[in-house]
């Protein structure tokens, strides 16, 4: 099989990410203006990013320091050997962006969101025109270096507060980053309310609680997990994050999403949602 996206018929043109966003602030759609023709507050568009985000708060701020820090270059290494184990880079990715696709149809508008450096934009078809956000600065200019074409199509923003008007996009989809979301439920929610009613939602990640198979609970000595986590490069206040993890994602999305389903991934080491 040779799948291509679903999504509206007709190939869609290329937007710039201002002629979509809509203002955070009141829900005015900005129209391709550098402020909101309702309310005024600015949104200004620096590198070709579109700067629309407050300050960070909860487990966003500690994932955003992580991600714009030393910390996400030092643990790297790691996430592409554990994607080298799931059979490589392309098949472990196509695990979840297979739920985009559907054969016979045209180009899709997507959103990625939490796009990072743009590692997906190497799988998708060509044909894509893809956006993104992310809450991590550096991130997104490491993909604008990684992926020129991108210039005018990324947000630095959050998934919980996406600024684009309601069906902006045929599919939506975040790989990697969800488990550690500030909110959830709202993240879900932004990502519905941005796709067209009927388009593909997909979220992402590695299972929680996986240190939990460390040799520090195996022994009843957590300190030892949050050393060898610190070891493999996370941040100090990252592990703390980690280990105080507590929320029931699937509880959230049987809540939030009660029509989609769950699948099994990278050997059961991750957890696919999936909503249409
Ligand atoms: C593990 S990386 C994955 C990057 C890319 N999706 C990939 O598959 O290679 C997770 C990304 O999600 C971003 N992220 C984490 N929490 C986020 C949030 N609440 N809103 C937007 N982006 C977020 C991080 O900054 C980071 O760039």
């Amino acid at each position: 099989m040779n799948p291509t996206p679903t999504v509206a018929a007709g190939p869609q043109p290329a937007s710039s990410i201002r002629d979509l966003a809509r203002c955070l602030a009141c829900g005015a759609s900005l129209r391709g203006e550098s402020s909101c023709p309702r309310c005024g507050r600015a949104y200004p568009c620096s590198d070709g990013i579109l700067e629309a985000i407050g300050p960070l708060s909860g487990r966003n701020r500690i994932v955003a320091a992580f991600y714009d820090g030393p910390g996400w270059k030092r643990f790297r290494p790691w996430e592409q050997g554990f994607l080298i184990l799931q059979g490589g880079a392309r098949k472990a990715r196509m695990e979840i962006l297979r739920h985009l696709l559907i054969p016979g149809r045209d180009p899709a508008r997507g959103l990625e969101v939490g796009i990072g450096d743009g590692a997906n934009l190497d799988v998708l078809p060509p044909g894509w025109v893809v956006h993104g956000v992310d809450i991590a600065r550096t991130q997104l200019q490491a993909c604008l270096r990684r992926h020129p074409e991108m210039t005018g199509r990324l947000a630095w923003a959050e998934a919980e507060c996406l600024p684009f008007d309601d069906a902006t996009f045929d599919a939506c989809w975040s790989i990697g980053g969800f488990t550690y979301y500030r909110d959830h439920e709202a993240a879900l929610r932004e990502m519905c309310r941005v796709t067209r009613p009927g388009g593909p939602v997909v979220v992402a990640d590695e299972i929680p609680g996986l240190h939990r198979a460390g040799l520090g609970h195996l022994l009843g000595v957590p300190s030892f997990d949050a050393w060898w986590l610190r070891r493999l490069g996370l941040d100090r206040e990252f592990v703390q994050m980690v280990l105080a993890f507590d929320v029931d994602l699937e509880a959230v999305r049987t809540r939030v999403w009660p029509e989609s389903s769950r699948h099994r991934i990278w050997h059961g080491l991750g957890y696919c949602f999936v909503n249409t």
